[in-house]
């Protein structure tokens, strides 16, 4: 079911959860973790990265998307959000949905992965997890079919793929 908990979502939460330990946050005080599943079952997490210059900071979210993408892996069907204000301990009875911005770029994945993807947006003490797919988060989006490149890009990866091995130097041990 794509609005409810499955076994395997567990380790997802908890991954998300425990890379919100790593977020760089003295600015909001609030601490999220991001965790991506691909469709082959691999883990990627991220944490929200603030700045000085406020604007400038980076949802979980984000990150975790980028590390997936980093690892060539950006076919995510499910992504799980903890999140939980660190200098009120007492308050972390609160759900975390995606903000609009990450709400795109989930979409753009799903697109692309072909997948409803599942988001799962938890409170910092997992009590409680709201189940809900994209769609249903971002409805009536605009993404990359719109522009017919979800059937062209997988070829211009290819492309890229074999450009890079075309500059990438035979490795040399003994230099
Ligand atoms: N934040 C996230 O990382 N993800 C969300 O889904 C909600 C908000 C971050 C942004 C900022 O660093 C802090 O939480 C407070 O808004």
């Amino acid at each position: 079911m794509n609005n409810s908990i499955e076994p395997k979502d567990g380790a997802l939460i908890r991954a998300a959860l425990l890379a919100s330990a790593n977020a760089y946050a003295p600015y909001s005080g609030f601490a999220v973790g991001a965790a991506v599943r691909t469709r082959a079952g691999a883990i990627h997490t991220g944490a929200n990265l603030e700045n000085a210059s406020y604007g400038l900071g980076f949802c979980a979210e984000v990150s975790a998307i980028a590390v997936a993408n980093a690892a060539g892996a950006f076919d995510i069907e499910a992504i799980a959000v903890v999140g939980h204000k660190f200098t009120v301990p007492s308050d972390a009875s609160q759900i975390v949905t995606p903000c609009g911005r990450c709400r795109q770029l989930i979409f753009e994945a799903s697109q692309l992965s072909g997948t409803d993807i599942r988001v799962l947006s938890c409170s910092g003490d997992l009590a409680r997890v709201s189940v809900a797919t994209i769609s249903a988060l971002l409805p009536d989006a605009f993404g990359p079919a719109n522009l017919g490149l979800t059937e062209v890009w997988p070829g211009m990866r290819t492309a890229l793929q074999g450009r890079v091995r075309a500059l990438t130097p035979p490795s040399n041990p003994h230099r």
